[in-house]
């Protein structure tokens, strides 16, 4: 069959993780997409950044949004970052011009996903973000489609690996903040701009996606209650240790009497919980069902491998053509509801 070819817009962590699961896994793909999926074009900024993957024969744009309108990109990829400018931008344009796009983009996908998304099922167009929540862990799939048939009453999680990285390596070797959040930015954890991560922002991206997904209708992300781990320090690590506990920062969103409730703040758990235990850069979900009651996906959440495993599934999907609602129910139905805000807390 005609090979799916696809145009990669950023070429950072993500980009070129992709690029090396393409090359490296390209029969095995093949094979489960049903024909071959080739990268075909690429924008990124700086054309002469050594990026670890050979780009020859691949065509190169300076602007993203370019590959929209490139006449040989059957799909594209957005690995650029942002809620606005050019993933934005490129993510609406390539909507527009009718072709399917990913993105691991979560800042986007929080903040203007109910939009996006109703305008992309306006054009039957398939947008798939599985990469932008939990990194490799297929959360997004698993809330779709596996547990398609519950209703969900709460679903909670470490969703920044770079946030657990760093509660976990401070605990373990005693080392300072500053330190280990380098560490994670040399490790390509981090988001271009750190302070997403520290600061809760990042993993209440993540939480609005899940909510939204598990609830069914769009999160109003400014009403969400966010505090990060700046605060934390080595003495509040040691305190909590000392008494059998463990320091996360948990994503927490769900359905009680008076509507949604979503937070994110760390927490103290118990040493011997199952999430306690989830350390480094791994990432946890844990979703209740009514039917199937408690499930916990666990997996890395960051970096270019979990990251890039993720966008490959996606592109996969769409080779084989293989839909699933945008938004979890008819995203037309989504805005036409008002959103409701989640309650503070
Ligand atoms: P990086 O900062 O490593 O890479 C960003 C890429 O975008 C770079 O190649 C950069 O170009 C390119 N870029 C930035 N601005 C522009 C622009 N104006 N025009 C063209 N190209 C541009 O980011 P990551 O790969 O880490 O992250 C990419 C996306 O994936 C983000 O949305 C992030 O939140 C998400 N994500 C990241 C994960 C991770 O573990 N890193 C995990 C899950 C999601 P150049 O290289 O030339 O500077
Ligand atoms: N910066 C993010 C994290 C990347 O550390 O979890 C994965 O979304």
């Amino acid at each position: 069959s005609a090979p799916l070819k696809v145009g990669i817009a950023g070429l950072g962590t993500v980009g070129a993780g992709v690029l090396r699961v393409l090359r490296d896994n390209a029969d095995l793909i093949a094979a489960r997409a049903g024909r071959p999926i080739v990268p075909v074009a690429v924008a990124a900024r700086d054309r002469t950044r050594e990026r670890g993957v050979p780009l020859t024969g691949l065509r190169w744009h300076d602007d993203p949004v370019a590959l929209a309108a490139d006449p040989d990109v059957d799909a594209v990829a957005e690995l650029i970052g942002g809620a606005e400018g050019p993933a934005r931008a490129l993510v609406e344009a390539s909507i527009g011009a009718g072709r399917p796009v990913v993105t691991a983009n979560k800042a986007l996908i929080a903040i203007h996903g109910a939009a996006i998304a109703a305008a992309a099922e306006a054009r039957g167009v398939t947008l798939a973000f599985e990469a932008a929540v939990a990194g490799g862990i297929p959360v997004i799939k698993t809330l779709r489609e596996g547990l398609a048939a519950n209703r969900i009453g709460r679903i909670a999680g470490i969703l920044n690996g770079t946030c657990n990285y760093i509660l976990t390596v401070m605990r373990e070797q005693g080392r300072g903040f500053d330190e280990v959040l380098a560490d994670a930015q040399a490790l390509g954890y981090a988001e271009a701009d750190p302070s997403f991560d520290i600061d809760g922002v990042d993993a209440a991206h993540k939480l609005a996606i899940l909510a939204a997904l598990a609830f069914g209708r769009p999160v109003d992300f400014s009403a969400l209650h966010v505090e990060g781990i700046r605060q934390v320090s080595a003495i509040d690590i040691a305190f909590a240790r000392e008494l059998g506990l463990r320091i996360k920062l948990l994503g927490i969103a769900s359905r009680g009497p008076r509507g949604i409730e979503a937070r994110v703040h760390p927490c103290m758990v118990p040493e011997a919980s199952p999430i306690a235990r989830v350390d480094g850069v791994f990432n946890a979900v844990v979703i209740e069902g009514d039917f199937v009651g408690r499930v916990m996906l666990e997996g890395r959440g960051a970096g270019a491998g979990p990251t890039a495993s993720a966008v490959v599934a996606d592109l996969i999907d769409i080779a084989r053509d293989r839909r699933t609602p945008v938004w979890g129910a008819a995203a037309s139905a989504l805005e036409a509801a008002p959103s409701v805000p989640m309650a503070a807390h």
